[in-house]
């Protein structure tokens, strides 16, 4: 019974956030928390937005200091290709991003595709590069010395999500099958971080962030205040007309979802998962996820 009545409930939130899918409803501007900022107020908050960037960087530096984690680009072609499997290029705007379903990057792409079908977009890219590179979109396409020239030369974006949130969107995204959470999550641990899908597969493991220096980390929650300051950074001046995100909705959702999926597991499992992520927790911080215990990044170099 009381199944029953959970799995209503989150029917209806599910429904309630297929009504806005994609992230991309147009809506309104919408009040933030503490960064409340819309396109208009962006030089009031880009000390704020900076300085936060500043504190991810460093956070993620500190990370990269203690571990064990790649730095450099594998000499052999085929290796390095396999490590840079999830960084997608856009030649025509100099950059380079992290592409991992969930985290807003979709949104993100979808606002470019957009701007660049506008035929007069203003681009104040920073330093002019005349080489020309081809057309790949994905860097695992590119030979070994173009890989590491565009790494060195482009502006690097990741968006980065809560894992809870990675794993309960990819739950409701019916990667599961017919899997309750529980099982849904018994089978992620079984299947370990090696086999992970890219749906919940550790963002650490997929966008490298020790080799890939990361200019600009985007945190999902807050991307209709930090979007349109990434946009104007890399040379792409605000425009009213670009859809807007409605991530900060979600996140207040989810929020309420999470309690009642994370009540279903079981310690052993809310330990393991923790674990599972541990390297994501230490590179980018989740202070305030449910999983988030600093015993389980104990020995975890
Ligand atoms: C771009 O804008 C300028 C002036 O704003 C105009 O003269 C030009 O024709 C436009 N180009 C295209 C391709 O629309
Ligand atoms: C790598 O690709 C670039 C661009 O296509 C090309 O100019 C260069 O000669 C290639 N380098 C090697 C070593 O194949
Ligand atoms: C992981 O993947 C490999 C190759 O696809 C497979 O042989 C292996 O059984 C998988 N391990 C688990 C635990 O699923």
């Amino acid at each position: 019974m009381r199944f029953f009545s959970r799995l209503f409930l989150a029917s209806l939130v599910f429904v309630s956030l297929l009504w806005c899918s994609h992230l991309l409803c147009s809506r309104s501007p919408q009040s933030q928390g503490d960064i409340s900022v819309e396109a208009e107020d962006l030089p009031v908050t880009f000390d704020t937005l900076l300085h936060i960037q500043q504190l991810r960087k460093k956070t993620l530096r500190s990370f990269c200091g203690q571990t064990a984690k790649m730095t450099e680009l594998p000499c052999n072609e085929q290796k390095a290709s396999q490590v840079v499997s999830s960084i997608l290029v856009n030649n025509k705007l100099q950059l380079l991003y992290c592409k991992v379903p969930a985290t807003g990057v979709e949104g993100w792409e979808h606002q470019l595709e957009t701007l660049e079908e506008k035929e007069n977009i203003t681009l104040q890219l920073p330093v002019p590069i005349h080489q020309h590179f081809g057309t790949p979109r994905m860097l695992s396409q590119y030979n070994l010395t173009s890989m590491e020239t565009l790494l060195k030369s482009y502006t690097k974006v990741i968006f980065i999500r809560e894992p809870f949130q990675r794993l309960i969107s990819a739950y409701m995204h019916g990667l599961a099958g017919s899997l309750t959470f529980k099982e849904f999550v018994q089978h992620i641990l079984h299947r370990g971080s090696s086999n992970a899908s890219i749906e919940w597969k550790p963002l650490v493991s997929l966008c490298q962030p020790c080799l890939v220096h990361y200019d600009y980390i985007i945190m999902f929650g807050f991307l209709s205040s930090e979007v349109p300051h990434l946009m104007q950074r890399a040379g792409l001046l605000g425009d009213h007309q670009l859809p807007k995100f409605i991530d900060f909705k979600i996140h207040w959702t989810y929020d309420w979802l999470e309690e009642q999926m994370f009540s279903t597991l079981s310690r052993a499992q809310k330990k393991h998962l923790c674990h599972f992520f541990r390297f994501d927790f230490a590179a980018f911080h989740f202070p305030n996820s449910l999983l988030w215990d600093p015993t389980c990044l104990a020995g975890s170099t």
